[in-house]
């Protein structure tokens, strides 16, 4: 059996409890059940290194080898901050508005990806099937195949990919398409990603479409599906059961007992609609005063790139909204909102997904979107939360028997929260049911094995 070689921006050590962020709990999960090597950034930035050089580290856990190595304070300026998360991250979410597109970033973007490149060749084998993660990385398969480098190698876009018109603001939009041709296949979230890649491809690059899944286009032919990424289902079922999710449930079952709880969990991110979901929580308020002294939001958003702009200006939005609902509803012993910018524990994470009457899972545009996945896994089948899922969430397109709202509507996203807070218990019990079994059936097992299969299958072009 060949050897997985995962490479991502960030990696996480699979047997310590990773961060928050989607990416990094699933590859620990899929890396976990074979084994084989974590490549990537150690998260070490040095202050006054030379650009395009890193110091290389390597340990073992388990039976996966992480081998990480550093970035310089310009490197990861302009290939972090810069154009990852200031270009592609805002641009494939549809913010154009909170794009900057800095001139002098790609050249750090460029510089980067070779440099990981030129350190990962040396560790390859012939066969081993390469992996590599996310919009930091898109040129890192032309890199490798510039120094002589003839794996398979596949590419998974954790975040959308927008419609054509909307990629073309990027000044490097068909270099960077270019670039995913150098892959053997690559990876969506959602079908909605898939026929975008079709139509940029089809209009701009005038690729020959072979069938529904692979073109060719720059001499070389590339496989594009879809391949919604899903959560370790029994771990997080064992979690829910186990004893700091059990006490964390008791506790807020104690704490709350009087009240009905909606919940959020995310990065405090702009892609996740926290503003938007603030307001609607107050229209809810406003509109049916019955929740009044009994609904409250608790919204945890775990600080997340705090060393860019839009970030800041994103959590002094939400503190004022929070305050400000707060202040004109909350008395003495009831806030309507209670807001935390920290992470959960992830041990004690199911627990509070389990006390919650709604999960509000509101992204403005999301990829896939985890949390929405574990808080069903989460639930207590005979008495189910109810989860209110934006339907430009890619989790949309799996998780039908949601309440699917329209997030950038306050007033329908109130409508929607307040049907989710009196939907009878045959009603939740039913949706829960049908919820469970597709999280189930498309795990994060089914992903890492029918994606593997699939490039495994590729015949090299
Ligand atoms: P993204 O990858 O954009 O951060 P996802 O919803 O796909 O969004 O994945 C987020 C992951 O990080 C989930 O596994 C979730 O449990 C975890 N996570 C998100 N926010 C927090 C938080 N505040 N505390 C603990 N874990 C979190
Ligand atoms: O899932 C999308 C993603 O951008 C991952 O690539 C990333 O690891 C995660 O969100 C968290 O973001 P960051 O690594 O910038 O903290």
């Amino acid at each position: 059996m060949s050897r997985l070689v995962v490479v991502s921006n960030r990696i996480a050590d699979p047997r310590k409890s990773a961060g928050a962020g989607g990416l990094a709990v699933a590859l620990g999960d899929a890396l976990s059940a074979n084994g084989g090597l974590w490549f990537g950034w150690s998260g070490t930035v040095v202050e006054n290194g030379t650009p395009g050089e890193g110091e290389v580290h390597t340990h073992h856990s388990g039976n996966v080898t992480l081998t990480t190595v550093d970035l310089c304070k310009e490197d990861h300026d302009s290939y972090y901050l810069g154009y990852s998360n200031g270009v592609l991250w805002p641009v494939f979410h549809y913010r154009l508005d909170l794009a900057d597109f800095d001139a002098g970033y790609i050249g750090g973007y460029r510089r980067v990806n070779k440099l990981l490149a030129r350190k990962l060749m040396p560790l390859l084998k012939p066969d081993d099937l390469i992996w590599v993660h996310d919009y930091h990385l898109i040129p890192m398969a032309a890199e490798l195949r510039a120094m002589g480098c003839k794996n398979r190698i596949g590419f998974f876009l954790h975040i959308p990919l927008p419609p054509p018109l909307i990629l073309a603001a990027v000044p490097q939009h068909e270099w960077l398409i270019r670039s995913l041709f150098a892959y053997d296949l690559v990876g969506f979230q959602a079908q909605a990603d898939v026929e975008h890649f079709s139509r940029y491809v089809g209009k701009e690059v005038g690729a020959e479409t072979l069938d529904e899944h692979q073109f060719r286009a720059f001499g070389r032919k590339v496989q594009a599906q879809a391949f919604p990424i899903g959560i370790d289902v029994d771990e997080f079922a064992a979690l829910t059961h186990a004893k700091e999710g059990r006490d964390m449930y008791e506790r807020m079952k104690n704490e709350y007992s009087r009240r009905r709880i909606l919940l959020g969990v995310e990065r405090l991110d702009y892609s996740k609609g926290l503003p938007q979901r603030v307001k609607a929580f107050r229209e809810l308020l406003k509109n049916y005063p019955e929740n009044i002294n009994s609904a409250t939001l608790i919204q945890i958003a775990s600080p997340s790139r705090e060393a860019l702009d839009t970030y800041a200006d994103l959590r002094q939005e939400l503190e004022s909204l929070c305050g400000a609902i707060n202040g004109d509803y909350g008395e003495l012993d009831w806030m309507p909102v209670r807001y935390i910018h920290r992470n959960v524990a992830r041990k004690r994470l199911p627990g509070l997904y389990r006390v919650a009457d709604v999960a509000l899972v509101t992204p403005l545009r999301d990829g896939m979107n985890l949390v929405a996945k574990e808080f069903i896994v989460a639930q207590d089948p005979a008495d189910p939360g109810v989860l209110v899922l934006s339907r430009f969430a890619g989790a949309a397109e799996q998780l039908k028997e949601a309440i699917l709202v329209n997030p950038y509507d306050v007033h329908g996203t109130a409508e929607s929260i307040q049907l989710a807070l009196q939907m009878p218990l045959i009603e939740r019990q039913r949706r829960h049911q049908q919820l469970l079994e597709r999280v189930r059936n498309q795990d994060v097992h089914w992903w890492r094995k029918t994606y593997l299969d699939a490039l495994a299958a590729c015949e090299p072009d």
